[in-house]
C-alpha cells in the first residue's frame, strides 16, 4: 500500500463523468460519435462571449482576482440582491463541495431524495457526513418525506430542481411551504443548475423564497444554458453570513481570470443566451413528442435533458446506442438519461433509438 488514504476516501466510488465522443468512437471502433452525455449545450460561446474569453487569455500570467469581485457584482446587479449575499465558486459542483466542508462535521446528517445529482453523496462522505437519503416517487421529490427525515443532526439538504437525472422541478411555491416545516440551523440547498431550461411558471427561489428564509440557499451555474461547462464558474445565492462562511473554503484563485471575465460577458449577452435555451426548449418538445409517438413513457422533462427509464433494459439500450456512436449516461438497471443537443444530433439519436429498441 503506498500511503493511507482516509478511509472515508478509499470506500469513495471514482467520479463518473460523461463518455467523451472520441473515447466512445476508440472502444467501439467508429467514428462520428456524439455526445449526448454530460447535459452541455451543443454549441461554443456566443461571440461576445467568445471575444471576452479570448481578451482575458491575454492576462493570464496574473492571478485572477480571488473574490471575482466584477462578476459578484455583476450578478448581484442582474439578480437584484445585494452584493454580500452573493459568491462564486468553482463550478456549483465546486460551491457543493465548499458547503459540505464548510457544514459537514463526522456524524452530521445530509438529506437528500435520491435519485438525485451523484455528486452529493460523494461530497457528504468526504466530509465524514451521514448520508439519509429519500426515495423519488414517480420520479419526483416527495418533499413531505424529506421534511420529515430532517433531524437536529441534519446540518444540509440538497434539492436539485430540475433535478438531475429525472428531469422534474419543484415549485418555489411548494419550496416555500416546505422550508416553513424546516428549523433555521438546517440549510436548505436549492440546486438550480438547469433553471433557465425550466418553465417560468414555477417560480424563483431568489425572489420567493430566500427573503422569507434565511436558511436557503441557492446554487447556479454557467455551465449549462450560458454554455460554459469548461470554464468551471457557478454561483450562489444565500444570507451573508453563509456566504462569508462558505467563501473561506473557496481553493485560492479557483474560478480563474477567464472564467470571470466569460460569466461577465455571458450576463450582458442574456438576449442571445434566452435565445439560445429557446431554441433547446423547442428541441425538447419536438424530441418528447417524437418518444410518446413512439411509445415510451417517462416523466416530463423541466431541464435539457429526457430521462428514460428502461429499467432492466438500460445496459443493453445504452450500449446499442453508442455502439452506433450515440453516447447517453447510462444508470445500470434504472434509465438512460440524454441530452437535448442540435436538431441533427437529436434526430440521430431518435433514429438510433428506434433502431436498437
Ligand atoms: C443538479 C446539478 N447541480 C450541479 C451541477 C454542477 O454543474 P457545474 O459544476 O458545472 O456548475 C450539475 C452538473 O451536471 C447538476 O446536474
Amino acid at each position: 500500500m503506498t500511503g493511507r488514504s482516509r478511509p472515508a476516501v478509499g470506500a469513495l466510488p471514482a467520479y463518473r463523468p460523461g463518455k467523451a465522443a472520441a473515447q466512445a468512437e476508440a472502444e467501439h471502433g467508429i467514428s462520428n460519435a456524439i455526445k449526448l452525455a454530460s447535459n452541455e449545450t451543443p454549441w461554443g460561446p456566443v461571440p461576445s462571449v467568445a471575444a471576452a474569453i479570448a481578451e482575458a487569455a491575454t492576462g493570464v500570467n496574473r492571478y485572477a482576482d480571488h473574490r471575482a469581485t466584477a462578476l459578484r457584482r455583476a450578478l448581484a446587479g442582474d439578480l437584484g440582491v445585494d452584493e454580500a449575499s452573493v459568491t462564486v465558486g468553482c463550478g456549483s459542483a465546486g460551491l457543493l463541495q465548499q458547503l459540505c466542508l464548510t457544514y459537514v462535521d463526522p456524524g452530521d446528517e445530509v438529506v437528500y431524495p435520491w435519485r438525485s445529482f451523484e455528486v452529493y453523496p460523494v461530497f457528504t462522505q468526504l466530509a465524514g457526513g451521514t448520508a439519509v437519503t429519500v426515495p423519488l416517487i414517480d420520479d419526483a421529490f416527495d418533499l413531505d418525506a424529506v421534511a420529515a427525515a430532517i433531524t437536529p443532526r441534519t446540518k444540509l439538504v440538497f434539492l436539485a430542481s430540475p433535478n438531475n437525472p429525472t428531469g422534474t422541478a419543484v415549485s418555489a411555491r411548494d419550496l416555500a411551504t416546505f422550508m416553513e416545516s424546516v428549523d433555521s440551523t438546517t440549510l436548505v440547498v436549492i440546486d438550480e443548475a438547469y433553471r433557465e431550461f425550466n418553465d417560468p411558471a414555477l417560480g424563483d427561489p431568489v425572489t420567493d423564497v430566500l427573503p422569507h428564509h434565511d436558511n436557503a440557499v441557492v446554487l447556479r451555474t454557467f455551465s449549462k444554458a450560458h454554455g460554459l461547462a469548461g470554464l468551471r464558474v457557478g454561483y450562489m445565492i444565500a444570507h451573508p453570513e453563509v456566504v462569508a462562511a462558505v467563501d473561506k473554503t473557496l481553493l485560492p484563485f479557483a474560478v480563474n481570470a477567464i472564467a470571470q471575465a466569460a460569466a461577465i460577458a455571458a450576463i450582458e449577452a442574456a438576449g442571445d443566451i434566452r435565445e439560445r435555451v429557446a431554441v433547446l426548449q423547442e428541441e425538447r418538445a419536438r424530441v418528447v413528442a417524437a418518444l410518446i409517438d413512439a411509445g415510451h413513457a417517462f416523466p416530463q422533462p423541466q431541464a435539457n435533458f429526457v430521462w428514460l427509464p428502461f429499467g432492466g433494459r438500460t445496459d443493453e439500450i445504452h450500449l446499442g446506442l453508442e455502439q452506433r456512436g450515440v453516447v447517453t449516461r447510462p444508470f445500470p438497471g434504472e434509465g438512460i438519461r440524454v441530452t437535448i443537443g442540435s436538431a441533427d444530433e437529436n434526430d440521430r439519436f431518435l433514429s438510433t433509438l428506434a433502431e436498437v429498441v
